[in-house]
């Protein structure tokens, strides 16, 4: 991504209300904001809520974009583009993730936003939604450079965030060492230690046990339950993983570890396959010294985007957005598909995967692990108090399992899709808590 070559201060828009369009164009672009509000408005009107309500959930409360200037160790000056967009509040604070990836845009803030606030309120954490990002790509940028991109964009964003008005977490292309710096630059800036900035810290200062894991630990226990439910054992199943970061590294790990026979993988260099099950221990030692997934011994290079149609019982998209459109969902063969990405398949991927009666397990479910163990390491921040990994996982997993349960009884008593369930449940809360606050002034 070109750096831009403005030096200015960071601007503040505001979103425009009369911009947000209550019914997407039919034949938008498929982007993830376009995705978003056609999700949005699929549930508005199936909850049957009028138009002023809509504008307002499809408008975020508030977004920032700001430059960043960064000193690069050549001594050259360069600025990067950084954004923060709240969606809600009406359920509390906002919360979501800090994305560093070139393609970074305000548009897909806004649309992983909007999720956020869906899968808070569909959770039951008391949390609205958000995200930031940076366009930038971590891979062209030493240690010292990405920690001083860090620390300006934290000040630049510092009005607006806090751990009562919103909280930061790893997303893409960030990481515990990233949290760190955050939770420094805004003590520093406060005077004082303020461990409930952001979750996912490293556990040293105040993260929480089981944290790092905990997205993939829940994509796990909803995976498993989708496969009985899809009456597929798992000792007997196969899947393959799409992304070996953060989620999907661990996601396959778990499954491998709950039984399911992983036969393929991929990362943005590409994939590998082993029909008697890729060895996934060994996988990641070979990732942690080459940085890919690429060359690994115990496999056999594939096609990296064939990882999404190979003849799988699961199928985890764990890297990116739009991975599965109009263009694929044909292809899929897989009879179960856990998400976790956020918004890995488009809405005419996802007509075309339910008319094939493939089972789609929505984003919003199924990598909210993450945020309720992120949840959890701010109630712990905020309260000095720190708790066991095993209540941590195991009130990880009563949560899933409630929310798993809770959404597909209401799929079933409306035929809906899960996703489209889970979509009207949330949205169904936070409505409730904006009714309940009433609209100031
Ligand atoms: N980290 C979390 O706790 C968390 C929580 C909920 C949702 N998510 C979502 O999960 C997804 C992955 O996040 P992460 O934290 O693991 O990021 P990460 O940066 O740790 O890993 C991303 C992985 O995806 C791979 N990738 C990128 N483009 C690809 C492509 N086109 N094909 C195949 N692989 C590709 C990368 O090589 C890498 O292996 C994102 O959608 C993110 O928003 C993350």
């Amino acid at each position: 991504m070109n750096p831009v070559t403005a030096t200015t201060a960071s601007p503040v828009i505001l979103a425009d209300a009369a911009s947000v369009p209550v019914n997407p164009v039919a034949d938008a672009e498929p982007t993830p904001l376009v995705d978003a509000r056609a999700q949005l408005a699929e549930a508005i009107e199936l909850l049957g809520y009028g138009d002023g309500l809509h504008r307002m959930l499809a408008t975020p409360r508030r977004e920032m974009a700001v430059a960043v200037p960064l000193r690069r160790d050549s001594g050259e000056t360069e600025v990067y583009l950084g954004y923060r967009v709240q969606h809600n509040f009406s359920r509390g604070p906002a919360k979501g993730g800090l994305r560093y990836a070139p393609n970074v845009n305000l548009d897909e803030v806004r649309a992983l936003a909007m999720w956020m606030t869906w899968k808070c309120a569909l959770l039951d954490v008391p949390y609205g939604g958000a995200k930031g990002g940076i366009a930038i790509d971590p891979r062209d940028h030493s240690v010292g450079e990405l920690e001083r991109v860090t620390r300006r964009y934290t000040s630049e964003i510092l009005p607006i965030i806090g751990p009562e008005r919103d909280i930061p977490a790893p997303d893409i292309g960030t990481d515990e060492r990233t949290m760190a710096w955050m939770m420094d630059t805004y003590s520093v800036n406060s005077g004082y230690t303020v461990p409930g900035i952001v979750t996912g810290k490293p556990i040293a200062l105040g993260g929480s046990l089981g944290r790092a894991s905990a997205t993939s630990r829940g994509v796990t226990h909803i995976a498993l339950a989708a496969l009985r439910h899809a009456g597929i054992e798992p000792g007997r199943a196969t899947a393959a993983v799409q992304g070996f970061g953060k989620v999907g590294a661990d996601a396959a790990r778990f499954l491998a570890e709950g039984g399911v026979r992983v036969t393929a993988v991929s990362d943005q260099y590409g994939a590998i396959r082993n029909d008697a099950g890729l060895d996934i221990e060994a996988l990641s030692d070979h990732v942690r010294a080459t940085g890919s997934v690429v060359g690994f011994a115990g496999g056999d290079e594939l096609d990296r985007d064939a990882v999404l149609t190979q003849d799988v019982d699961l199928l985890v998209p764990a890297a990116v957005e739009g991975v599965l459109h109009g263009g694929n969902a044909a292809d899929v063969l897989a009879k179960v598909v856990v998400e976790g990405a956020n918004g890995p398949t488009t809405p005419a991927a996802d007509a075309i995967l339910r008319e094939r009666g493939v089972l789609v397990v929505p984003d919003i479910l199924a990598n909210a692990g993450g945020v309720i163990v992120s949840y959890f390491e701010w109630v712990q921040a905020n309260q000095a108090y720190w708790w066991r990994v095993d209540e941590v996982e195991s009130r990880l997993e009563e949560r899933m399992l409630n929310a798993w349960r809770h959404v597909l009884g209401y799929a079933e008593a409306r035929d809906l899709s899960l996703r489209t369930a889970a979509t009207a449940l949330a949205v169904e809360r936070v409505a409730e808590a904006h009714r309940l606050r009433g609209l100031y002034p």
